[in-house]
């Protein structure tokens, strides 16, 4: 939904109160605090006249509902002035692909972070590539050496900083100077930190795109993905997803939005507990490195200290070369660490991982093998206590 279209709300100055507040409009639901689910399609119009000059808020259910309009107006008002509006998409992998989509076209180039989430990658190599665009990754600590890889076909730029597996931080605003110096569109996967600890919009970036899946749901009971643009991204990116006729479910909405409403503290203490994890790891025998922005001697850490306000609870460990044997009897006897890839909700996961694989522009060399950790809400002494019977059994394992 456009500016325009917005309830009006009185969502407040802070990021705090944004959250609770967004999207709420209890004077047009009898006073109830949340706004009731509309599980529709049809719209009905009080004459033919009103039917056939398309007069109406709402059209169709695939093209908006009170649910999505309170949704999509709550997270335009954490992004802040820049954001013209926000589109919802049924996952996160679908918004990557939407908002890539929404700005490239048959002949355009695109240049894709080395480190961006692998299925994000494969969307570019199978439909991009079939639609006639073409693909370059980079090195994602490039900074403004991306100027040299911006070709005259070049139309848009893609970051994710940091990585969701090897947490390289970029310098956003450095490779948004460039490309847009070029008039090349910026996007990027803001997922890890969100708009809550990193102002996409503010930091020249023209479509911010997240995985509602992971801290707006909260719950790891939903798949949601947004896209948010500002002025001049959004029609092309309302157009497609028109198009596509890309919809999400009436309580996968809903879900996101309560989700909402608890993400600043629930994220807090997600950063506050991965913080404490991170240092604990650290300064274990069995770690190499510990693959964290937000501690100081990360290599990121200078740049996630000027741009970001926060963490989330997602960070990486390298482990002392161990064998295979080892780092699988660690995980398998860790009790309250699932192992599972969604990351965002209330539980901590664990999962062993390897970028060799996935890299074409970096060489991923870490020194050994490699465990992300998602930090749930558990209480930190509990996580620790499983993570050193996990450590037991790596080491009886060796
Ligand atoms: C950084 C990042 N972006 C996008 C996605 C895709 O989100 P979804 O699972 O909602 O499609 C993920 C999922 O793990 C992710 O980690």
């Amino acid at each position: 939904m456009s500016d325009k279209d917005r309830q009006p709300t009185h969502p407040g100055k802070h990021k705090a109160t944004r959250l609770v507040s967004g999207g709420r409009d209890p004077c047009a639901q009898h006073g109830f605090v949340n706004p009731p689910v509309y599980h529709a399609s049809t719209v009905l119009y009080p004459t033919v006249a009103d039917y056939l000059g398309h007069r109406g808020r709402y059209l169709y259910g695939r093209r908006g509902t009170p649910t999505s309009a309170a949704l999509a107006d709550a997270l335009a008002g954490l992004e802040g002035p820049k954001c013209a509006g926000v589109a919802l998409l049924p996952s996160g992998l679908a918004a990557a692909s939407a908002a890539l989509l929404s700005a490239l076209r048959a002949g355009d180039h695109v240049l894709v972070t080395d480190s961006v989430y692998f299925p994000t990658r494969t969307f570019c190599d199978s439909v991009l590539s079939r639609c006639g665009i073409t693909t370059t990754y980079y090195d994602p600590l490039i900074g403004s050496g991306i100027a040299e890889l911006i070709a005259p076909n070049t139309k848009a730029v893609l970051v994710e900083s940091p990585g969701s597996l090897s947490f390289e931080m970029q310098d956003v605003p450095a490779i948004a100077a460039a490309a847009h110096a070029k008039g090349a569109v910026m996007l990027m996967d803001n997922t890890w930190a969100g708009p809550l600890y990193f102002q996409a919009l503010d930091k020249g970036i023209d479509l911010s795109i997240q995985s509602g899946t992971k801290y707006i749901g909260g719950h790891a009971d939903v798949m949601l993905g947004t896209v948010s643009a500002n002025a001049a991204c959004w029609r092309s990116l309302h157009q497609l997803v028109e198009t596509l006729g890309l919809c999400v479910g009436p309580d996968d909405m809903y879900l996101g939005l309560r989700g909402l409403r608890t993400l600043g503290v629930r994220l807090a203490q997600h950063q506050a507990s991965g913080l404490k994890l991170a240092r604990w790891l650290a300064a274990r025998p069995e770690v190499l490195r510990v693959l964290h922005p937000a501690l100081e001697d990360d290599p990121g850490h200078a740049l996630w200290r000027r741009d970001y306000t926060g963490a989330c609870g997602l960070f990486s460990t390298v482990l002392k070369p161990v064998s295979q044997a080892a780092v699988h009897a660690f995980l398998d006897a860790l009790a309250l660490f699932g192992i599972g890839v969604s990351w965002g909700g209330f539980e901590s996961l664990a999962i062993p991982f390897d970028c060799a694989p996935l890299r074409t522009a970096t060489t991923w060399a870490p020194g050994g093998p490699c465990i992300r950790f998602h930090i749930g809400l558990e209480d930190v002494d509990d996580l620790i206590c499983d993570l050193e019977r996990g450590f037991a059994a790596l080491n009886a394992a060796r």
